[in-house]
């Protein structure tokens, strides 16, 4: 039989017949539209409530195979990447397309470093939040009023300025976090130091005491920079494709990557480092392991850090991470809570709730624990995982502004409301129950 890139679906309503081509080997949706019963009728649509399978764009940045447990950044394995580059290298990576030579990575750290500092007015944001003020919220906050500075910015059709708000963007948010980090603290700003790395900058302006230098422990400094390799892309994820979302309207980078900040906050998202965190901490010891899975398995609560929309397979960034906790606790000490997650997967994974699911660690899960055997209080996780997720909302932004397929976003819905009726004037409307 001759192949053809095409689907022939059958409308069984009216044993209508229509061929509908394929696009790279998928179906289409608006093409469903031509599917009616009534000439007159809207015509048909998908119904992806989480967009469950539906692609929204095209992209050569980030490759999942959830089934097999595989991640790729340009087509590099992520455990390549952790094993050999920075994270600035990775940054270029996924900015560019491709690994930077040695003399293309000089100039990239140039340019990130020539744009740590923030403006004045920034720091004044910030330090006007209340002391309890959670991190999250400065963050994404201070983020949007970036956009204020840099008015220009919403050219965002111009390549070059596009390149410009990007490395801004990479260089200031980690200052931002860490400001907002001494502020909570009651501490000054620290000024970065150029001649630090990226990571090692960053944590020269959370913990620098007054009056001293600081010196990142390298072994503390090169686990957090493969943390932030792990965590700077993950293809269409929900922050990621709020990103798109309010980048589609061709809103400025800055109210974008604030808008994807806020996804990220969620505890299903990227505030689920926190949540087991606090998790590990209710259940309190190993022997509370069985008590608390049951509990779950029941119904209440779920087990942060476990499942994934994608990876129906170990999470790589996962078992990156696991590895390399044993070298930070080299440094910091073990932290008590890995005991109680080891066995929390240990059981997990052999209990069949979790196993006819699919549900494994995901990058969350031992995150937090090295995270917090660092010096951070579970609140500042997520910020943690901002900062380089940054990078490949950027990433995944500039090759959308580039698409000449891409459209605003405007999804469509299924109306379940009321058909027309006649309005009620006040005096005669009878209080009703809620129905929304
Ligand atoms: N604990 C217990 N049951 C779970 C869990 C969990 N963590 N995750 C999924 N399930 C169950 C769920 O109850 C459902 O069971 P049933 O079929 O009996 O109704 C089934 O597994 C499928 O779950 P789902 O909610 O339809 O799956 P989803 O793809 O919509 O959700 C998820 C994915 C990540 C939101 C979910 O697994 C979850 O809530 N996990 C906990 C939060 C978490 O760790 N999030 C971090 C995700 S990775 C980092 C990131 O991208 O931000």
């Amino acid at each position: 039989m001759e192949r053809k890139d095409s689907f022939t679906i059958i409308d069984n309503r009216t044993g209508k017949s229509y061929e509908i081509p394929l696009v790279s080997g998928h179906l289409p949706a608006p093409e469903l539209r031509q599917i009616k019963v009534d000439p007159e009728e809207y015509g048909t649509m998908a119904y992806a409530p989480g967009f469950m399978n539906v692609a929204s764009c095209k992209s050569a940045i980030t490759y999942i195979d959830g089934d097999r447990g595989i991640l790729w950044y340009r087509g590099y394995p992520i455990e390549e990447l952790a094993e050999n580059c920075t994270f600035l290298e990775v940054a270029y990576l996924l900015i560019h397309g491709e690994l930077p030579t040695q003399d293309q990575l000089q100039q990239w750290e140039q340019s990130i470093l020539d744009n740590y500092d923030v403006p004045e007015d920034i720091k004044n944001l910030i330090g006007t939040f209340r002391h309890d003020a959670h991190p999250m919220g400065m963050l994404i906050s201070a983020v949007a009023a970036l956009s204020t500075f840099y008015p220009e910015a919403k050219r965002v059709r111009d390549p070059e300025n596009r390149m410009v708000q990007i490395r801004r963007l990479i260089a200031k948010v980690p200052t931002i976090a860490a400001y907002a980090y001494r502020r909570a603290m009651s501490l000054p700003y620290v000024y970065p130091d150029a001649s630090l790395n990226y990571t090692e900058n960053f944590m020269h302006m959370l913990w620098k005491p007054p009056h001293r230098a600081y010196k990142p422990h390298p072994v503390l400094a090169r686990a957090l920079d493969v943390l932030f390799i792990l965590h700077a892309d993950h293809e269409q994820n929900c922050s990621t494709h709020t990103m798109r979302s309010v980048g589609s309207s061709e809103a400025d980078p800055y109210v974008a990557v604030a808008a994807a900040a806020a996804a990220l906050s969620g505890p299903l998202h990227g505030g689920a480092n926190e949540a087991v965190l606090r998790m590990l901490k209710e259940i309190g010891s190993k022997e509370n392991v069985p008590a608390y899975i049951k509990k779950v398995k029941e119904g209440h609560g779920r087990l942060m850090g476990f499942g994934h929309r994608v990876y129906k397979n170990y999470d790589p960034r996962a078992r990156i991470i696991k590895r390399m906790a044993d070298q930070v606790f080299e440094v910091t000490g073990r932290n008590p809570l890995l005991d109680i997650a080891l066995e929390l997967e240990r059981i997990a994974l052999e209990d069949e709730y979790f196993v006819t699911r699919k549900l494994y660690p995901n990058v969350d899960f031992y995150s937090g624990i090295i995270y917090q055997a660092m010096g951070f209080d579970p609140s500042w996780f997520t910020v943690l995982f901002a900062i380089p997720r940054t990078v490949g909302w950027l990433a995944q932004w500039n090759e959308q502004m580039a698409d000449p397929e891409q459209k605003i976003a405007r999804p469509r819905q299924i109306y379940t409301g009321y058909q027309k009726r006649s309005f009620v004037p006040m005096d005669q409307r009878v209080a009703q129950a809620a129905t929304a």
